[in-house]
């Protein structure tokens, strides 16, 4: 019984000495209710009193002497786990850290929030129409009839010769009237397109807002009210604006609109080369046949309309002298707003 306890211990010590040895398995094969130990100790019923004393004395030395060994290759175990980890997981405080670079709004967004906020604040809503429209929306029923010397202006990306990509933001205008019955208020800021070469005051793609009222009684003082109080809220509060005289075929009578120059006070300076004014948009009173054309009787109502450059009020307002500035993605200038 004695060589087998010590067999039971080499078995065991044998056994822990293997790389990656599984000690769990080990102890349960040794110490276990049903391990090898346990087993000798069951059988101790079989010797004499002497004995007994002495080989429960050996049982319990090789049972202290595995769980020890056990005890010190699990500790090692851990350790070398740990050390593994720590390896792996190097960090090194000193590298320099990932900054995420965080983007903004790009300058002509910016301004046609602003410009949305302060016609909203003024009862306004937004509508909104395709960039792909009807020639009849973009011209017709705006009393530009075919071979109007207006389209000459406004020539644009025909599609078909019925479909074209919109010049102007005012066929909105036509298409609200269609849907909604006075009393109308709206803007609707968005892409339009023209066939004009790039330079530094052109694009074939820019941006304008228009703004449409309808409603009973609605006269030009209305018009110039409504905007001078945005002149006012977009480029300061001593701004003042003036209506010259022009001709827009579905507005009758026509204003081209001016603001006095917020840089020089209206004395003249470079922004506004000298004139002391700058022009900023185009409105005048619904043309009773754009009313007619849309069902609405001008009999009963009238409206006015307005129509801006979006590029043209940004630059105007931050002082950019290259339209191209906004489409070109150089961070150099989308970086100053
Ligand atoms: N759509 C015109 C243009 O692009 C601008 C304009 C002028 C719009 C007068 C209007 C308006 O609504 O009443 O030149």
């Amino acid at each position: 019984m004695k060589e087998k306890l010590q067999q039971i211990k080499q078995a065991a010590f044998a056994e822990l000495q293997t790389p990656d040895c599984d000690t769990e398995a080990v102890r349960v094969k040794y110490l276990g209710k049903k391990g090898e130990l346990t087993a000798v100790l069951r059988g101790m019923g079989a010797l004499t009193p002497e004995e007994r004393p002495v080989v429960g004395q050996m049982a319990n030395d090789v049972r202290a002497e595995i769980e020890a060994a056990l005890t010190t290759v699990v500790a090692a175990a851990k350790e070398k786990a740990l050390n593994d980890r720590l390896v792996r997981e190097k960090l090194d405080v000193t590298m320099p850290g990932k900054c995420e670079r965080v983007g903004h709004q790009h300058p002509l967004t910016r301004a046609q929030r602003e410009m949305e906020e302060i016609f909203i604040g003024m009862g306004f809503e937004i509508a909104e129409g395709p960039e792909v429209e009807y020639d009849y929306y973009n011209f017709q029923a705006l009393n530009i009839p075919e071979n109007h010397p207006a389209r000459d202006t406004q020539d644009t990306f025909y599609i078909t010769d019925k479909i074209l990509l919109r010049s102007q933001t005012s066929p909105v205008q036509v298409r609200v009237m269609e849907k909604q019955s006075p009393p109308i208020r709206v803007i609707s800021p968005g892409r339009v397109y023209r066939s004009d070469a790039l330079d530094a005051t052109h694009s074939p793609l820019f941006h304008q807002m228009e703004g449409l009222v309808v409603d009973k009684g609605i006269t030009m003082s209305d018009l110039k009210g409504t905007l001078e109080t945005f002149a006012r809220k977009m480029f300061g509060d001593k701004t003042e604006i003036r209506f010259r005289p022009h001709h827009f075929p579905f507005t009758e009578p026509s204003a081209e609109v001016d603001v006095s120059c917020f840089v020089c006070g209206g004395k003249g300076c470079r922004v506004c080369k000298g004139e002391g004014w700058i022009e900023i948009l185009g409105a005048g009173m619904v043309h009773p046949f754009v009313l007619q054309n849309c069902g609405i009787d001008p009999e009963v109502y009238s409206g006015f309309a307005f129509g801006m450059g979006l590029e043209r009020v940004t630059m105007t307002r931050y002082g950019i002298d290259d339209i191209r500035l906004f489409y070109e993605n150089d961070e150099r200038f989308l970086k100053q707003f």
